[in-house]
């Protein structure tokens, strides 16, 4: 018998995210839209991949996450699964796919995870949702919740502030992270409310929280990856912390290769067939 064995990584899934929380190992989640990076950041031991609508402005340069349809969301999210072995990945159904209609939110659901092999979908909203929420649930596709600051809702929120700082918002926030709990998400995203909500909710309900500007009490993290590798220059909230300066690394190393091409130094013999 051979002794030789395959060292297959072994998926996170819902339940292990379920397990982490019961023993309070903290949940690592970061962004990512295309195959280079999802594999660096799978590779690295990332527990949740996020294709986020955040690549409506990271990639594509848009100012909100509104414009992103379903067929590049899922375009994004074929890149990302194909690179990654271990971490679960997770996709935003963008603006327009779900509020309202059920069925259409059934149908957009049923297409990301058809067409691009991800594991769950995420969903901003509470109460408002719920019928979708429960309908895409019933067809047996795992959803991950979001509440607080929502970025599909910018035109009615007027900005990006800080969310539910007011009592009867926070009140109804924490109504809807049990409402989101009992309908039987596994996860809710907790985005830019005040750290002891963020706390409160974390311990009010079973299901994992992920924190962004939400402070150290959530079960977990979530950072877009390009912001937290410092490649955006123009963003630099609070809550962001800054794990690299890829902008000047880039700006450095691309200076340096025009450099080398305008004085021919590149390529060298050695560098030539
Ligand atoms: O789209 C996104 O990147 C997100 C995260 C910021 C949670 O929703």
């Amino acid at each position: 018998m051979s002794t030789n064995t395959i060292d297959i990584p072994k998926k996170v899934t819902t339940s292990t995210v379920q397990q982490m929380k019961q023993r309070g190992e903290k949940i690592a989640m970061i962004t990512a839209y295309d195959y280079t990076m999802a594999g660096l950041v799978d590779a690295a031991g990332i527990d949740l991949i996020l294709v986020g609508d955040s690549a409506a402005n990271v990639m594509a340069g848009y100012g909100t996450t509104l414009p992103i349809t379903l067929d590049q969301m899922i375009y994004h999210a074929q890149c990302v699964t194909r690179a990654v072995n271990r971490a679960m990945v997770i996709v935003d159904l963008p603006f327009g796919t779900y509020q309202g209609d059920e069925l259409e939110a059934l149908r957009s659901a049923v297409k990301v995870m058809r067409e691009s092999g991800a594991a769950a979908v995420k969903m901003e909203g509470g109460s408002e949702i719920a019928p979708s929420i429960r309908k895409i649930l019933s067809a047996g596709i795992p959803v991950m919740g979001h509440l607080g600051l929502t970025p599909q809702s910018v035109n009615k929120f007027g900005g990006y502030g800080i969310r539910a700082k007011a009592e009867a918002e926070a009140e109804r926030l924490i109504a809807d992270a049990k409402l989101l709990e009992e309908l039987g998400c596994f996860a809710i995203v907790l985005e830019k409310i005040p750290a002891p909500l963020a706390a409160k909710v974390s311990e009010a309900i079973s299901i994992p929280t992920i924190g962004i500007g939400a402070g150290a009490g959530t079960d977990g993290q979530v950072l877009v990856l390009q912001d937290m590798l410092g490649m955006n220059t123009g963003f630099r909230p609070k809550f962001l912390r800054l794990y690299a300066n890829l902008a000047e690394t880039i700006g450095q190393a691309v200076g340096s290769y025009i450099a080398d091409v305008k004085d021919k130094s590149f390529p060298s013999p050695e560098e030539s067939y």
